[in-house]
Formats: C-alpha cells, sequence, structure tokens
C-alpha cells in the first residue's frame, strides 16, 4: 500500500519524457518464447506489470536481464509449459502467454486469469481463434489447457470483437503456423502494429497490423530480434489530462501524435491548445476548461478506454456539462464514488457518466479502485483545493513510471509514502 499526497490548485508547466508503452511490452515479452534466441527490447518501462512478466519468462526457463530501460531475453530454452496460478493472479493480462507457449511446446496450461477491478475480462476470442489455428482446447475447473499435434495450421479467423490480447494471441501463434492465418475484424491499436513490427524482427511474416485484416504467412522457426517499443499513448494523454485540469502547459517528449489522434481532438474541445512538433507535444490549457458534449469509448481508433477516467476527471472542473459512454468495460467507472468526494457533480447510470463541471474540487483523502482510475483520483488532486491523500495498493505503479517524480517535475506538489517507508 502507498500514499500520495498532494497540495493542490498548482498549475502544472514544464516538460516530461514519456515511457515505454506498457500493452506494448507485455505482448513483446510474451512474443519473445517463440523467438528463440536471445531477444533485446528496448524502451521497456519500469512497471510493476513488466515484474510480473519477467517473472513468468524465467518461470517458462528464459534468462532475462534488465539494464536501465532495456531488457534481454534469452528464450533459447524453454523448460515448463504452464505459468501456476500465483504467476496469473500476480496479473491477469498473462493470458497473453497463451499463443507463445503454445507455439513453441505445443502445449500450454494456465489457470483462466479469471476478472479484474474493471470487468470480467473473458478470453472465449482467444480460446476460439486458437482452436480454429488447430489446437485442441480445454477449459474446466478454472484451468485452461490447449495442446496441438504437430504444427498448428493457418485458416480464416473472424473476431466477434476487435479485441487487442485475442489479436495479439493469434498473432504470435500465427506467426509459426503451416500455411497463411488472415484475422479479419482484427484489433487496430498502434500495440498490435509494434507487436507485429517485433515479430517480423524476428523473421515472421506479418502483413496489414494496425488494419482490421492481417495476414500471417507462417513460418518454420523465429529467431531472437531487438526491438524499441512505442511510447505509451495511455500515459502520455493522463498527463495532458493532469495539465489540463491545472490550467497548465507541458511539453511531452517522446510521444507518436498519431497515436494519441483520438484524444487531442477532446483536448481540444475542452478548449486547450495542442500542438504537435515531431516527437513533441506541447499543450496550453485555458484557466478553466469547457466540457465535452459526448466521449464514447471504441476500439483503436476511437477514444482509448483507458483514457476515460483521467478525461473524466479534468471535465469535473469544466464550464457545463460532458456526457462519456464506456462501451468496452462493463465496470470501468469505480473511481466515480471516490471523485464525489472532491465536490464533483458526476451521476453514473450503466455505461453512461454525466459531470456537471463544478468551479473547483476541494482536496479528500481516498482510495484508488484500478490502475487508470487511481490515475485520475491524483489528477483531481491535482487541480482541487488544499490537500488529498490517494491510497493505492499498487494499481498504478502497474501502469505509470514513479508519478510523483514526473508530476513534481511538472510543478505538482505531491509527495509518496510506501507502507513499509
Ligand atoms: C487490452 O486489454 C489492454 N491491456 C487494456 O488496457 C485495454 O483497456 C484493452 O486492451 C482495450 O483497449 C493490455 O494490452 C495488457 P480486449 P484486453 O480483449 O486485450 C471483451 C490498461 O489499463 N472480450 O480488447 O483484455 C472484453 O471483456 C488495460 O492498461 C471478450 O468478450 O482487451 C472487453 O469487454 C485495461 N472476449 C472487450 O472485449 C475475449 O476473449 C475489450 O477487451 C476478449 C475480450
Amino acid at each position: 500500500m502507498c500514499k500520495y499526497v498532494i497540495e493542490g490548485a498548482h498549475r502544472l508547466y514544464g516538460s516530461a519524457e514519456i515511457h515505454g508503452a506498457k500493452n506494448s511490452a507485455l505482448p513483446i515479452l510474451a512474443a519473445s518464447i517463440v523467438c528463440k534466441g536471445m531477444n533485446v527490447i528496448h524502451n521497456c518501462p519500469e512497471l510493476s506489470d513488466i515484474d510480473a512478466t519477467v517473472n513468468i519468462l524465467r518461470h517458462l526457463g528464459c534468462t532475462v536481464r534488465r539494464e536501465n530501460d532495456t531488457v534481454t531475453v534469452d528464450s533459447s530454452v524453454i523448460t515448463q509449459n504452464g505459468i501456476p496460478d500465483d504467476l496469473m493472479r500476480e496479473m491477469r493480462s498473462s493470458v497473453i502467454f497463451l499463443g507463445a507457449i503454445l507455439s513453441r511446446t505445443g502445449e500450454v496450461t494456465l489457470s483462466t486469469p479469471g476478472g479484474c477491478e474493471i470487468g470480467l475480462r473473458p478470453i472465449d476470442i482467444h480460446l476460439d481463434g486458437i482452436e480454429k489455428l488447430g489446437a485442441e482446447v480445454l477449459s474446466e475447473y478454472g484451468l485452461v489447457k490447449c495442446r496441438t499435434n504437430g504444427r498448428l495450421h493457418g485458416t480464416k479467423i473472424n473476431l466477434s470483437f476487435p479485441s487487442v490480447g485475442a489479436t495479439e494471441n493469434i498473432m504470435i501463434a500465427a506467426a509459426t503456423a503451416d500455411g497463411v492465418t488472415v484475422i479479419t475484424n482484427a484489433a487496430r491499436e498502434p500495440e498490435i502494429s509494434d507487436l507485429a513490427d517485433f515479430l517480423n524482427r524476428g523473421g515472421a511474416r506479418i502483413a496489414g497490423a494496425g488494419e482490421s485484416t492481417i495476414v500471417i504467412e507462417g513460418v518454420r522457426e523465429l529467431t531472437g530480434a531487438e526491438h524499441t517499443v512505442i511510447p505509451d499513448r495511455i500515459v502520455a494523454a493522463s498527463y495532458l489530462a493532469a495539465a489540463a485540469c491545472t490550467g497548465g502547459s507541458v511539453e511531452l517528449s517522446n510521444v507518436i501524435p498519431a497515436h494519441l489522434e483520438p484524444v487531442l481532438n477532446v483536448f481540444e474541445e475542452s478548449g486547450c491548445r495542442v500542438d504537435v512538433n515531431g516527437r513533441k507535444l506541447v499543450l496550453n490549457a485555458p484557466n478553466r476548461l469547457k466540457n465535452v458534449k459526448m466521449i464514447r469509448t471504441m476500439p483503436y481508433p476511437g477514444f482509448p478506454t483507458d483514457i476515460q477516467a483521467p478525461v473524466a476527471s479534468m471535465l469535473t472542473l469544466a464550464r457545463g456539462t460532458s456526457l462519456i459512454v464506456e462501451t468496452i468495460f462493463e465496470s470501468r467507472y469505480k473511481y466515480i464514488g471516490e471523485l464525489v468526494r472532491f465536490g464533483a457533480k458526476i451521476n453514473v447510470d450503466g455505461r453512461m457518466a454525466v459531470i456537471e463541471g463544478v468551479p473547483s474540487l476541494h482536496g479528500a483523502s481516498v482510495v484508488s479502485p484500478d490502475l487508470r482510475g487511481g490515475m485520475a483520483l491524483i489528477i483531481a488532486g491535482l487541480a482541487a483545493e488544499g490537500t488529498t491523500v490517494v491510497e493505492d495498493d499498487g494499481h498504478i505503479d502497474r501502469g505509470y513510471e514513479f508519478p510523483e517524480r514526473v508530476l513534481s517535475k511538472l510543478n505538482a506538489k505531491i509527495k509518496r509514502t510506501d507502507q513499509d517507508d
């Protein structure tokens, strides 16, 4: 457990560098299992979810080293084909190992990832795709067992929903299948393209990643690859939201503005000026934001569900009423009960949140409910008058690298104390 103690109502200004994308590094680290040999992954963020993934790689027999933001994974020898429950529980998105272990060893056993704070997180689309590639899939007593007799075979797979994880698992498994796999209604997130780039560096033949149809021509074997992970667009947008609701002016470096396209329109509608210059992005906020009429979270290139909470937090202070519709996850509003403690006026009805902007928020003692909700509470604390304490049980460290250091550099008055301090 840790606490972030914030003295609010200080305008954020200055510059910050954005770290590598968690949701790109995780599948790439998992995919290093099929890229047999030495894999060198640069711009790998220092996050607890990355640590959990490294623990799994080591459990499977890989030698893993980290030097600053470079992680090397030697996957020459794999000695296990299962992920024990305790490691699965550390990070539910470990399901991303499924396709990699299956295609490398021909068999994989892992405990069903189960739900998390934001929803049930089923994996039916993953399993349906893996089955279509020719694997035998057994799912019982909380375990998922997949087995192949020889190589997987290429096929056509249409996803019922453009699931990010399912697209990744199928792409990884199909990379060494016998024949061509065509995935239609694939997820188009930038992290999918980044994973395909990594696999292609290992000898895969993947075309169309980033579009709805991805074509994977299976090859016999992949080799170790060197790759630099793309910047984290969710982290970048979170810090823009923090600057926006404090009337701030920040420059973010090491971003890919095109990845933020769906979000920049919302910042501009709220009255912010956003200037793009190569891999730098500058946001200048007005003294008070305007409301944003409607935000509907959608698969990329729509508005990202992961930015819903940070942006909702900034809109609590806007002039006018904003409407948010969360279409991706079924319980991604847990943070709102905590935002109300700051004096925010928000009503939630199912997937819809109606935010009536207020002129100011007052500091509060709150508890972080999940990763992005936790950042939303920090953002509210930065804008609120007075002192805020955000208690967090490790959620925020999963996705934000030392947020208190980044925000302090931007003139925020924020201190972090850890339980064992
Ligand atoms: C990835 O999760 C991200 N996580 C999530 O980020 C992100 O919110 C999500 O994509 C959507 O962009 C990682 O990349 C590690 P999905 P994933 O499969 O792959 C349903 C964060 O905060 N679904 O696209 O699990 C599912 O229930 C995290 O960094 C099925 O029904 O997302 C959800 O409603 C949170 N069956 C929707 O699809 C399946 O088999 C989107 O899920 C798979 C998914």
